[in-house]
C-alpha cells in the first residue's frame, strides 16, 4: 500500500494507471475509520482494479462552533486498517494541498436548492464545504466510480447532482447504511457518546423503523395531505420522549427530495437529525413503495 501526500503525484498516478487500462475505484473520508468506511472500502477493493481511500478532515464543511479541531483523528490506526483490506492507495493530503490559496478565499462550488434543506439549515456552509472538497479530491483521484455511504443521504444527492452537472466523468455509487447490532447508525460523532448516550442512541432507528412500518402497512393513506405529517408529529413525539432534541425529522420524495409524495412517489426517504446532549446525530430510512 502507497501513502501519497501530493496531490500532484496523486492525479498523476491516477493519469498513468488510466492510460494503462486500470479502473479506480475511490472512497472519500474524514477518518477515524469504523465499520461503515471499511465496508466502503471493501466495496472499492472488489469493484475496481484500484481502491484509493482518501484521509482528509476538511475545514470548510464545519462551521466556526462546530467540532473541527476536535474531531476524531487517528491516522495511524487508520493506515493499519486499510492496509490490512489490501487497498492499494491512501490518499493523506498535507495541509496545503486540497486549499493551495488558503482556507479564507477559494473556488466554491454550490449545489443550489438541496442544499437549503434538512443538514443545510442548521448548518448552513456545510453542503458547500462538501461539495467544493469532493469535486477537488475526484478530479485529483480520477476515479472510475466513487463510493458514498446512504448514511449521509443528502450529501450524497448533492454529489449526485454535481458531479452530473459539472459533467465529471465518474460513476457515483451509494452504499447501504452499516449499524452496530442495536440499530445505531455508525459514525465517527459515536465515539464522542457514552454507553449510556449509545443505548439512547440507538432509539433513534427504532422510531424510523416504526414510521416505516406505518407507511408500508398503509401507503394509500400518503394521498391524505396529512398523514405524513401526522407521522413525522409523532416521531418527533417520541423522541422527545426518548430524550433528544429534534432538528428535523421528514418523510420526503427520495429523489428530489421534496414533500411531494403520494402513494404514486414510488421512493421514499425518511430523514433524521437529533441532538443527544451535545452530539448531532443522523439518520434516515429508504422505502420502495
Ligand atoms: P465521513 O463522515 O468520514 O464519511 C466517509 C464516507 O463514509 C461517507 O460517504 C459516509 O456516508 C460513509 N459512512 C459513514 N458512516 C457510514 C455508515 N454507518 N454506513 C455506511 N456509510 C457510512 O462524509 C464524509 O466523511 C465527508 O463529508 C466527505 C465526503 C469525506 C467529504 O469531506
Amino acid at each position: 500500500m502507497k501513502i501519497i501526500a501530493s496531490a500532484q503525484e496523486m492525479q498523476e498516478f491516477s493519469i498513468a494507471s488510466k492510460q494503462a487500462g486500470k479502473t479506480i475505484a475511490f472512497v472519500p473520508t474524514m477518518g477515524n475509520l469504523h465499520e461503515g468506511h471499511i465496508s466502503l472500502a471493501k466495496q472499492a477493493k472488489e469493484t475496481a482494479d484500484i481502491a484509493v481511500v482518501s484521509i482528509y478532515v476538511n475545514p470548510a464543511q464545519f462551521g466556526p462552533n462546530e467540532d473541527f479541531d476536535t474531531y476524531p483523528r487517528t491516522p495511524d490506526a487508520d493506515i493499519k486498517k486499510l492496509q490490512s483490506l489490501g487497498i492499494d492507495i491512501v490518499f493523506l493530503p498535507a495541509k496545503p494541498e486540497l486549499y493551495p490559496f488558503g482556507n479564507e478565499e477559494y473556488t466554491q462550488v454550490i449545489c443550489p436548492r438541496l442544499d437549503t434543506m434538512l443538514c443545510s439549515i442548521s448548518r448552513p456552509h456545510f453542503f458547500t464545504g462538501v461539495a467544493t472538497v469532493v469535486t477537488k479530491l475526484l478530479n485529483i483521484v480520477q476515479p472510475t466510480k466513487a463510493i458514498f455511504g446512504e448514511k449521509d443521504f443528502q450529501q450524497l444527492l448533492v454529489i449526485k447532482r454535481v458531479c452530473k452537472e459539472l459533467f465529471m466523468p465518474v460513476e457515483i455509487i451509494g452504499h447501504p447504511i452499516v449499524r452496530e447490532s442495536s440499530g445505531l447508525a455508525m459514525s465517527s460523532r459515536n465515539n464522542y457518546l457514552t454507553d449510556d448516550e449509545k443505548c439512547t442512541a440507538a432509539n433513534l432507528f427504532k422510531v424510523l423503523t416504526q414510521a416505516k412500518q406505518d407507511i408500508e402497512a398503509k401507503p394509500a393513506k400518503l394521498s391524505d395531505a396529512n398523514y405524513p405529517s401526522s407521522l413525522e408529529e409523532h416521531a418527533r413525539i417520541a423522541l422527545v420522549e426518548h430524550g433528544f432534541k429534534v432538528d428535523y425529522f421528514e418523510i420526503l420524495n427520495a429523489e428530489t427530495l421534496t414533500k411531494d409524495i403520494n402513494d404514486s412517489s414510488r421512493s421514499l426517504v425518511i430523514a433524521a437529525a437529533c441532538y443527544l446532549n451535545k452530539t448531532r446525530l443522523i439518520d434516515n430510512v429508504y422505502i420502495e413503495l
